[in-house]
């Protein structure tokens, strides 16, 4: 039988950053972006260019940076919404356009307030108008599982008609049923008589668990392209998980006979921990395929088992999604290249600088613990600011804290800010409120945290604190994220990480309007 190929369409950089939190900045995104190119997905659908000026810029800048795979911008069926992600995609080296309209009866009458005559209308002469802009084109009929299925089948035999390339079928809110989905699809492979001409494509949401179950039936019902997220994030409950789609038509490639696809599954695990690093949400311990004891073995029938033969209880290797086994133990006589090696094991990729900075914080621990463990690594690696100290405007320096039970807690915190050193004191209900008062005192800043955690990176007593937090301010969030042995010192270089974002955010802002008052000026306009 012949080799099906079917094409990953990667979205994190779109749904996946709709979800509650995950919000990436135009670095992180072009991190993301450099890694899912590295895995080899077909497609990147940056973001949704109309959103936001910040959401233009940045699928403009992952146009231009990323040369092997397709680069999609979303847009709504509307001439603005397209002109924009033409705009934003036009230098991509393989460039789409994605748009989409609603056309399930729910979404049509409440949503657009349009009839179906309106919507076939408006999807055929809107994927024309895109179709002159731009080579490649794709179409979404939204919530394409609550939609009249004679209904959709004149919809897409309309929009392939009209030039889309890609015609999906997306499982909006999550409702479908495997065997329901799949039945769908080969029934749009039968009924639409210009089928042939495009790739159809699915993308299922997680609503009921069932969103890679979903992807894979369609995929045997003849899809062409599945829409996924690294880690399943997105929406509500999230959706398809690339790696999951991926290692299941691999493992199973028995079952999925003829279906292949190009990624490079040893990247999976790099890709992955990048996802979970810039959004500051990870993944559960029993996450499959990428969660933390996705590969643990811990009763002792299957650890006999495992050392009889790995095959007993393992369908897939840890090596096949890139987790390689370690055998040196790192401590304070290991170095720089030691260093080095492991990270690069552990599929991070950090510049020089990067690389000195995290010695240092390595040598520190490393006098502090007797064996710095991978996790220990990993974890050094995400407390790191995404730029070095150097070019921070707020860097943390020293922490002097009081506390105790029976009195007040007082914190004095020493940070440098523009390289100016500036120290503060301030009380608060513990060491950590107090730590954040001196530092709001010293930077004249008024802001509220959320989802502050802070949690042990390996199960010893002598573990490292991870702080994760976010920090609200005038509408926006900004994720700070600090590691260290000592808890109250995590939570202070978390606060600081976020910190940076926000400064860094407002003096953009402050750049934008002095930039927008000249060239006023210089027009005449007021
Ligand atoms: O879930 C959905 O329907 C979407 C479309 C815009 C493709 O994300
Ligand atoms: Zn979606």
């Amino acid at each position: 039988m012949d080799t099906r190929k079917v094409a990953i369409f990667d979205t994190t950089l779109r749904d996946g950053e709709q979800s509650p939190g995950c919000s990436m900045k135009l670095h992180d995104k072009l991190l993301v972006a450099g890694n899912l190119e590295a895995l080899k997905v077909d497609v990147i659908e940056a973001g949704f260019a109309i959103a936001s000026p910040g959401d233009f810029e940045s699928v403009q800048a992952i146009a231009n940076q990323v040369k092997t795979c397709t680069v999609a911008s979303l847009a709504r069926a509307l001439k603005g919404d397209i002109d924009q992600a033409w705009a934003a995609v036009k230098g991509a080296a393989l460039p789409r356009i994605h748009t989409f309209l609603a056309t399930s009866p729910v979404h049509m009458q409440y949503k657009l307030r349009m009839s179906p005559e309106q919507v076939l209308q408006q999807a055929v002469s809107m994927v024309k108008y895109a179709r002159n802009l731009c080579p490649e084109v794709q179409f979404s009929l939204e919530d394409y599982t609550r939609t009249e299925e004679e209904f959709s089948w004149k919809v897409i035999e309309a929009v392939i008609a009209a030039g889309a390339a890609v015609v999906n079928l997306p499982d909006t809110v999550g409702y479908a049923i495997p065997e329901e989905f799949g039945a769908r699809i080969r029934r749009v492979m039968e009924h639409v008589p210009n089928v042939g001409n495009a790739t159809i494509a699915v993308h299922c949401h997680n609503d009921l668990g069932l969103a890679v179950a979903n992807t894979l039936a369609a995929l045997r019902a003849g899809a062409g392209q599945a829409e996924c997220t690294v880690n399943g994030i997105g929406e509500r409950a999230g959706n398809a998980a690339l790696e999951e789609i991926v290692m299941a038509l691999r493992t199973r490639h028995d079952f999925f006979e003829n279906l292949e696809c190009g990624v490079d599954t040893t990247k999976i695990m790099s890709t992955s921990r990048c996802v979970c690093s810039v959004t500051g949400s990870r993944v559960q311990n029993n996450k499959a395929i990428v969660g933390q004891n996705a590969f643990a073995h811990e009763s002792g029938i299957h650890q006999h088992g495992m050392l009889a033969n790995r095959q007993t209880y393992e369908i897939m290797t840890p090596e096949s999604i890139g987790l390689t086994q370690s055998q040196m133990v790192l401590g304070k006589h290991s170095g720089k290249h030691a260093l080095k090696d492991r990270l690069a094991q552990l599929g991070i990729t950090l510049s020089e600088d990067r690389l000195a900075e995290l010695f240092t914080r390595f040598k520190d621990l490393a006098d502090a613990k007797k064996v710095v463990t991978d996790a220990d690594i990993e974890a050094l690696a995400r407390g790191l600011e995404m730029r070095p100290d150097a070019q921070q405007k707020v860097v943390f320096d020293r922490f002097l804290a009081a506390t105790g039970n029976t009195n007040a807690n007082v914190s004095t915190v020493r940070l440098k800010v523009d390289g100016q050193t500036v120290e503060e004191v301030a009380m608060g209900s513990g060491p950590i409120e107090a730590s954040f008062n001196a530092i709001n005192k010293m930077l004249n800043l008024h802001v509220t945290i959320e989802n502050f955690s802070v949690s042990a990176v390996t199960a010893n007593v002598d573990a490292q604190g991870e702080c994760d937090l976010r920090v609200r301010h005038n509408q926006r969030v900004y994720l700070g994220r600090g590691v260290a042995q000592d808890i109250i010192e995590a939570a202070i270089r978390a606060y600081v990480h976020a910190l940076n974002g926000l400064l860094e955010d407002e003096q953009r802002m402050t750049v934008n309007a002095a930039t927008l008052a000249a060239a006023s000026a210089g027009t005449g306009l007021v």
